[in-house]
């Protein structure tokens, strides 16, 4: 081998180990399969590990003989030329014997592995209907009679059996350091259980390829200890802030005797909507939406891990009054007439009961939006609501700015705007 022949192998050679151990130095991986945090990830991470033990030893075994042989029988001056045969039994019964017996012990824990996994849930476990839609992910909790979007919460140390359906194209369901991947395919139901066994937040993505943003269907997973699991899944059960049906008359029964959650007693008075559909004017005296940031039945924003907070860059064409200051009385008004409730339902609001959009009954305390592209701030809401397709290609969700261009035309100032994210900010 020449000089120059060594160094063109040499540089890449080192490069290739340069990388290689770099890649080791990131002691933690958020989004890798290894260190499994449920019971369906430490099967397949013990089956994984058991298989790439077996590889190694065979790769060894197979390398050595390889290199052995490449010495052994290398060119020499003086070398005969090898004994011409044909056949050997005992060589070929080897050859056979020896793969045969390795994929016995290959199938053998991948078979019962496969077995425990698609095994039916056991029927105490937390039943979730996943829906696929471009792109963005529903949730309903039938146990709870709960629907949310883009945010799972599950009680550590209870297995969640999650029923897998889409509403339009194929996606597939994935959260790395808890489950393996699922499609959900039309018209057919799949499913997929585990059992979380830690407390934390996790990235959940769609795995299979499903349109224009793909990449931008994501999803986040709270693991939450049991007693706080409940105390979030009352809280999503209760109506939305200020969604409370037109003012009841003197004397009539308040509505906490109703068994209506007294947190919509907040705004009982404002825009409230009469039984023809119209949208009563405010009274006079306009009560201050009073919206308690203590709901602690929420993953606590300040300890949310790094990783969890999407990064994406809003589109730099794409500004924002910064004198329009959001208020979210005037903003509920204005929901509750606005095209938002032909997509979208708010529990307790009667005129918005949409289902082609995510719910948004509690949309403040969630922590993303966009298919958790974009963190859940004034900000990013007013931009989302300005001019959706900007901020998401291929979204479905209308641009609302009046001065936007786009396939629809836009209705709403920047003060409106700022309006309808106060409102839908405050609906933790
Ligand atoms: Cu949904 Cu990819």
């Amino acid at each position: 081998m020449t000089r120059d022949l060594r160094m063109r192998w040499l540089t890449p050679a080192l490069a290739l180990l340069l990388v290689l151990s770099l890649s080791a130095c990131t002691s933690f991986t958020p989004n890798s399969i290894f260190g499994a945090h449920s019971q369906f990830g430490h099967i397949v991470d013990s089956l994984t590990r058991k298989l790439v033990v077996l590889g190694a030893i065979v790769f060894v075994l197979v390398e050595t003989l390889i290199v052995f042989i490449l010495v052994k029988f290398r060119e020499r001056d003086g070398n005969r030329e090898a004994k011409q045969f044909h056949g050997n039994a005992t060589l070929e019964i080897g050859w056979t014997l020896v793969p045969a017996i390795i994929l016995a012990f290959i199938a053998v824990p991948t078979i019962k592995t496969i077995f425990e996994t698609e095994a039916k849930a056991p029927p105490s476990a937390l039943q979730v209907e996943v829906i696929g839609h471009q792109w963005w992910w529903e949730f309903r909790y039938p146990q709870y009679g709960i629907t949310t979007a883009n945010e799972l919460y599950l009680p550590v140390g209870r297995t969640a059996n999650f029923a897998l359906t889409t509403k339009d194209v194929l996606h597939s369901f994935w959260i790395p350091q808890l489950d393996g991947k699922r499609d959900l395919i039309s018209n057919h139901t799949n499913y997929i259980w585990f059992t979380p066994d830690s407390a934390f937040a996790w990235n959940g993505f769609c795995a299979e390829y499903c349109g224009t943003s793909h990449a931008n269907m994501r999803f986040k997973v709270f693991t939450v200890a049991p007693a706080e699991f409940d105390a979030w899944a009352a809280h999503q059960k209760t109506n939305a802030v200020g969604s409370a049906p037109p003012a009841p008359a003197p004397g009539a029964a308040t509505d906490s005797a109703k068994g209506t959650p007294p947190v919509t007693k907040i705004a009982t008075a404002v825009g409230t909507t009469t039984p023809a559909g119209e949208v009563a004017p405010p009274p006079v005296a306009t009560p201050v939406m009073n919206v308690s940031d203590t709901v602690s039945a929420t993953f606590p924003r300040n300890k949310l891990p790094e990783w969890v907070i999407p990064k994406t860059p809003t589109p730099a064409a794409l500004t924002f009054d910064a004198s329009a200051t959001g208020d979210a009385t005037r903003g509920m008004t204005l929901f509750r007439t606005a095209p938002c409730i032909a997509c979208h339902a708010i529990r307790g609001v009667p005129t918005a009961q949409g289902i082609v959009g995510p719910n948004l009954t509690h949309v403040g305390g969630r922590t993303t939006i966009a298919g958790g592209i974009y963190p859940n701030d004034l900000h990013h809401l007013e931009l989302w609501i300005k001019n959706a397709p900007a901020m998401k290609p291929g979204s479905l969700m209308p641009l609302f700015g009046k001065a936007e261009k786009g396939a629809t035309p836009g209705v709403y100032t920047d003060q409106q705007i700022a309006d309808l994210a106060a409102y839908l900010s405050s609906l933790k």
